[in-house]
């Protein structure tokens, strides 16, 4: 019986018992949040285009061919967010945060998107949670971002989960080393695939993600960022890996680290997962210094990190659906009576705290049974005609008398 509709490519539909793997993933990700003082914001899910286009980068994957950019009535250009960072920095700008007590650390889950090519861990909907940490410079700010990703991804039981981790130095040096990198991919064009050659002026460090033989041979000789930080970079990156080191948190620097957004500075890392395939990443960011100051805002140094949801699901593997809450089937003949007795015996569990569920289909007490079973339902309240009532175990099948004035503790042992 299915429709000619079907959810757009490289989306999906979020079905019960993804639900509650999810859940448990949000609430993980929240009390650990919590625990270390980022509070939770939302911003909407389409923004100014040039948002995104100042924030993110005009070089970038993302900017060049993956928003999904629309107008609205008035003639203004909009786009579903393909990422959380610029929104942020937006809305601590346009609230005065930068008034507040500094640094702001704020935490946010939602739904983005972008337009690449679906396959297993890329959809054109996906869904990130993160934290960015705005107003410090403080390199116990990266260590405590990356910190919180490594406790998420640990406290969840992702196997295989590997960190990776770089630093593209301040903003002055990134601008010298990029004017390095750009001289020896010129010296060496013929050699490197056309996508690199037409961009290495505006975006030479793609280059280190290439995977095309031509390219990787180039780069195996480039000269790299971290092997040219110097000064309080050098120092900064020093103090990350050592509050990293003293916290028992277990890095391999990767002196080619890359990502694909403009607005990185220093530190940057990536938590990849071997469970995963070619989308390895499970989730990754880094400090961001000229942001804040790009969209128009104080210069204002920040960090932050984002995971997929998507992918740490497909990293824990199907093992992890969350067995459904306990429940309570309440039997009642349909109408009169005794289905008022069901809804209301019902409604005192719920307001206890206990899943209650009562017939709505108009089942005979024999299907009622069969569907108390399909439910997984571990006790049925059976109303016997003329008042009273009846609890039948379903896993053992025992069924006893029971006071339906005191239904609660019958049910619960009187631990309710
Ligand atoms: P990003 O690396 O572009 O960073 O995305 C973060 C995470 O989102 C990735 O590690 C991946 O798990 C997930 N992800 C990205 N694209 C897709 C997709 N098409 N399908 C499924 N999952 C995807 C950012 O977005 C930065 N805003 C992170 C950040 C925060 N940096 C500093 N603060």
């Amino acid at each position: 019986m299915a429709s000619k509709y079907q959810a757009p490519r490289g989306t999906f539909d979020v079905l019960p018992e993804a639900a509650r793997a999810r859940g448990r993933i949000e609430r993980t990700a929240a009390a650990i949040f919590a625990r270390a003082g980022y509070e939770a914001v939302a911003t909407p899910a389409f923004e100014d285009t040039e948002l995104f286009e100042r924030g993110v980068g005009k070089s970038t994957d993302i900017v060049r061919k993956e928003m999904f950019t629309f107008e609205d009535k008035g003639g203004r250009s909009l786009t579903l967010r393909p990422e959380g960072t610029a929104p942020i920095c937006r809305a601590y700008l346009e609230h005065g945060m930068h008034k507040l007590a500094q640094p702001v650390k704020l935490s946010y889950l939602g739904p983005f998107f972008r337009h690449e090519r679906p396959q297993a861990g890329r959809y054109r909907q996906f869904h990130q949670l993160g934290v960015e940490c705005i107003g410090t410079d403080s390199p116990l700010a990266d260590a405590e971002a990356v910190m919180l990703l490594s406790d998420l991804l640990g406290e969840l039981g992702v196997p295989g989960v590997q960190l990776r981790l770089g630093s593209l130095g301040s903003l002055d040096a990134r601008r010298a080393y990029l004017e390095e990198l750009k001289a020896h991919l010129h010296a060496h064009e013929g050699e490197l695939s056309a996508d690199v050659r037409e961009r290495i002026d505006v975006n030479p460090l793609r280059a280190f993600d290439a995977d095309d033989e031509g390219t990787r041979g180039v780069m195996a000789s480039a000269p790299t960022i971290v092997g040219a930080l110097e000064g309080e970079d050098a120092e900064h990156f020093a103090e990350v890996r050592a509050l990293l080191d003293a916290a028992g948190v277990a890095y391999e620097v990767d002196p080619t680290l890359v990502r694909g957004l403009d607005y990185y500075t220093r530190t940057i890392f990536s938590f990849v997962c071997d469970q995963l395939g070619a989308q390895s990443e499970v989730g990754g960011g880094g400090r961001y210094d000229g942001l804040i100051e790009q969209l128009g805002g104080p210069a204002t140094p920040a960090v932050g990190w984002a995971a997929g949801i998507e992918r740490i699901l497909l990293a824990l593997g199907e093992a992890e659906a969350e067995p459904a809450p306990r429940r309570v089937f309440i039997s009642n003949a349909a109408g009169g009576a005794e289905s008022r007795l069901a809804m209301a015996l019902a409604t005192e569990l719920r307001h206890a705290g206990i899943a209650a569920e009562l017939d709505l289909a108009g089942r005979s007490v024999k299907g009622q049974f069969k569907q108390a079973d399909r439910i997984g339902a571990d006790v049925v309240v059976v109303l016997a005609e003329g008042g009273g009532g009846q609890l039948r175990d379903m896993r053992t099948g025992d069924q006893r008398d029971v006071d339906l004035s005191n239904l609660v503790d019958e049910i619960t042992g009187g631990e309710a």
